[in-house]
């Protein structure tokens, strides 16, 4: 199986082809892999003619497309250049996949959601995106062709690029108090949820606690819920 990544230099897309390599050494499971991942500088997603040659040269069976500007703040800033990347962007490989008749797999937030629902929300509640971002990453999902497929995660914390774990350990020192937004609720998992090789805070030798500076517990559900992300952010953690 041909599998074309895009924004492979991302917290995600690294992951991505670090555990698409390693099942393809250890043919782990399911047929052999052959993995194509350009990196921006190779392949700029915004360029219609550079995705349509690459994925039409490649012939991919699968695109998995998690790059996008995800710069929240610097998106409210420059909306051009967010539905350019996140929406033509994801226009241009959707396009080039439904040539070649592959299936798309794309990445989007929780950001296309308002964020007011007093439970979890579900796949088939209606979005609702408050930011730039979150509608350039709306305008993505609706580039897709019926049946390809949307995974909306949310605080996303990998080993590559910057965030919100990195942050915690780059400011924490004894004795001092970190403070933090707390508009935003999110289940941390207690285990990596999109990647089995992802570490998590006990894999990245952090204790599980300190993941969260504050916790509540939800009511009704055993999941704790922490609340140290903030819609203000500057990146889509
Ligand atoms: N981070 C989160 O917490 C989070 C949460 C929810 C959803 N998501 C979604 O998950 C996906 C991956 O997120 P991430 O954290 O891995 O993002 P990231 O670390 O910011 O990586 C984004 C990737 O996209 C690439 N890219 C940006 N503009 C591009 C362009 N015009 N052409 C080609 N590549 C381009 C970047 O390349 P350069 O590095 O060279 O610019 C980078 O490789 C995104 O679609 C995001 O919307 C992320």
């Amino acid at each position: 199986m041909r599998v074309f990544v895009t924004g492979v230099t991302g917290q995600v897309g690294t992951e991505i082809v670090a555990e698409l390599n390693r099942r393809a050494q250890q043919r782990l499971r399911g047929p052999a892999l052959d993995i194509i991942a350009p990196e921006e500088s190779v392949l700029d997603i915004a360029d219609r003619d550079a995705v349509l040659a690459a994925i039409g040269t490649v012939e991919p069976d699968v695109v998995i497309h998690p790059a996008a500007w995800t710069a929240v703040d610097a998106c409210e800033a420059d909306p051009d250049r967010a539905y350019r990347v996140n929406c033509l962007g994801t226009r241009f490989v959707a396009e080039a996949a439904r040539l070649v008749g592959a299936h798309v797999c794309y990445l989007s937030t929780d950001y296309v959601f308002d964020g007011t629902s007093p439970r979890p929300y579900l796949e088939w509640d209606d979005p609702n995106p408050l930011s730039v971002y979150g509608r350039s990453k709306l305008g993505g999902e609706r580039e897709l062709d019926p049946g390809h497929t949307i995974v909306r995660t949310a605080w996303v914390n990998g080993r590559t690029g910057a965030n919100m774990v990195k942050t915690v350990l780059a400011l924490a020192e004894p004795g001092r108090t970190l403070r933090f937004v707390d508009d935003q609720l999110g289940a941390r998992p207690r285990r990596p949820t999109l990647l089995p090789g992802w570490s998590t805070s006990r894999s990245a030798g952090m204790p599980a606690s300190s993941m969260s500076p504050t916790r509540a517990r939800r009511p009704g559900t055993d999941s704790p819920a922490s609340s140290f992300a903030s819609r203000a952010s500057i990146r889509d953690w």
